[in-house]
């Protein structure tokens, strides 16, 4: 392992009916609150309604944002940051999933600082201090209620960047499963992709004795996959439903990568897909992840190979270690297409017309991933791959 700290200072507050304990939590941070949202979701599940009495109970002053698109821009963050210095918020609460979320990381920050929002997500600053929030989670995917991480688009440049910094933990955040009831089909599968992407990610590394967090890594994989057939035919399940949101918000706290740095690649060439074709984040990872593992299987194939072996089940017998990462590698693809996720680029209709410039908007911050560095024709390769 490699020497860590690990802070996380995000109080989760998980279970049926927790939401009431919006009533102890805001008040600590004042009186002005934003509420942000995104298109409607929260009013049609009664939601909205429930948050609203509350916040009229504790005679909070509430001020509302809706309208957070799924792959949150940058232009809602700024709507955002106004209501803030305008009115003088004290408190930002976010309901909804990743995307209110993030979006409110940005609005948090943008509201403490004096210019644009933007240097933050394009890296030219990094926020020092931001606005306390926190969430009433409703989709279990992004780990975004547990960590400070923040993904924004800025449409009109076709940029997609993740950023964070210290001041973008959520102060605290309310997991109900019930309030993912209503998640649809499609949201509820590219969810669980999204959290299992996130385990991948931080399994592939070259730090040495990593042995509990390997297990705990694959824990989270087999779970996730034990879940998800019994749950997508059962979305009401609470049991499924909270095993899954658990699973979410585990697989990106900085719990399962302690003592080591992930790898990010294929969320890297995942957010330069989605910057330029809108698709749902998670269709991409589906998309591009088993095409990045062959791409990158000879810089470890033991890592492949305990993956398939400890996750698929396959068995090594009289195969070369190749031969066991390689079918590992399509039992998830096998395993992802069972579950109804997308497999090929052409699924969103994405032709080779602008690969090219999706592979450029890569390497926007130069060379990236950890477990092998790529650059933009390693982008390229894998993205032809996946068409
Ligand atoms: O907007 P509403 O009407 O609420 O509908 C949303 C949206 O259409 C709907 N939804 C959410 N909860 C629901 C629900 N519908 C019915 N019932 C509910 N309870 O689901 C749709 C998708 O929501 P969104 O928030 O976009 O999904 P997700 O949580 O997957 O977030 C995706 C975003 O997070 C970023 C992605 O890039 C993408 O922009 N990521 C953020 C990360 C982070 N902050 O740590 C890490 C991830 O890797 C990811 O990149
Ligand atoms: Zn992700």
């Amino acid at each position: 392992m490699q020497n860590f700290t690990y802070h996380n200072p995000t109080k989760l507050i998980f279970g049926k009916g927790q939401v009431e304990q919006l009533k102890n939590e805001i008040p600590k941070f004042g009186n002005k609150v934003l509420m942000v949202y995104g298109g409607g979701s929260i009013k049609r599940n009664g939601l909205y309604d429930s948050i609203i009495g509350l916040l009229n109970g504790i005679g909070a002053e509430v001020f509302e944002l809706s309208g957070v698109e799924p792959n949150p821009r940058l232009t809602t963050a700024h709507k955002g940051i106004e209501i803030c210095k305008k009115e003088n918020i004290d408190f930002i609460l976010a309901v909804g999933g990743g995307s209110v979320i993030d979006c409110t990381k940005a609005i948090a920050a943008g509201a403490k600082y004096e210019g644009d929002v933007w240097d933050f997500i394009s890296r030219k600053n990094v926020a020092k201090e931001a606005l306390p929030f926190g969430t009433v989670l409703t989709l279990a995917a992004t780990g975004s209620e547990m960590n400070a991480g923040s993904v924004i688009t800025n449409w009109e440049t076709q940029e997609k960047y993740g950023w964070g910094s210290t001041v973008t933990f959520p102060q605290f955040s309310i997991l109900d499963p019930v309030n993912t009831y209503t998640v649809p089909l499609d949201q509820t599968i590219y969810g669980m992709v999204d959290m299992m992407s996130h385990v991948f990610e931080h399994y592939f590394h070259h730090v040495t004795n990593t042995p509990l967090q390997d297990r705990m890594c694959e824990a989270v994989l087999r779970t996730v996959m034990e879940t998800a057939p019994k749950l997508l035919v059962d979305l009401e399940n609470y049991e499924y439903r909270e095993t899954i949101l658990l699973n979410g918000t585990i697989a990106l706290n900085g719990m399962l990568n302690m003592g080591y740095r992930g790898d990010w690649a294929s969320h890297n060439i995942e957010h330069a897909v989605s910057a330029v074709y809108d698709i749902p984040h998670a269709g991409g990872l589906a998309i591009l992840f088993p095409n990045w593992m062959k791409y990158t299987l000879d810089e470890n194939v033991g890592r492949f190979k305990q993956l398939a072996e400890r996750v698929f089940d396959v068995n090594s017998e009289g195969k070369s270690d190749r031969d066991v990462a390689l079918e590992g590698i399509e039992k998830l693809r096998e395993f992802w297409n069972s579950i109804g996720a997308p497999s090929r680029l052409a699924d969103y209709e994405i032709t080779a017309e602008k690969l090219e410039l999706i592979a450029e908007k890569t390497v926007s911050f130069g060379e990236f991933g950890n477990f092998k560095k790529l650059g933009k024709e390693d982008a390229l390769a894998i993205l032809k791959a996946s068409l």
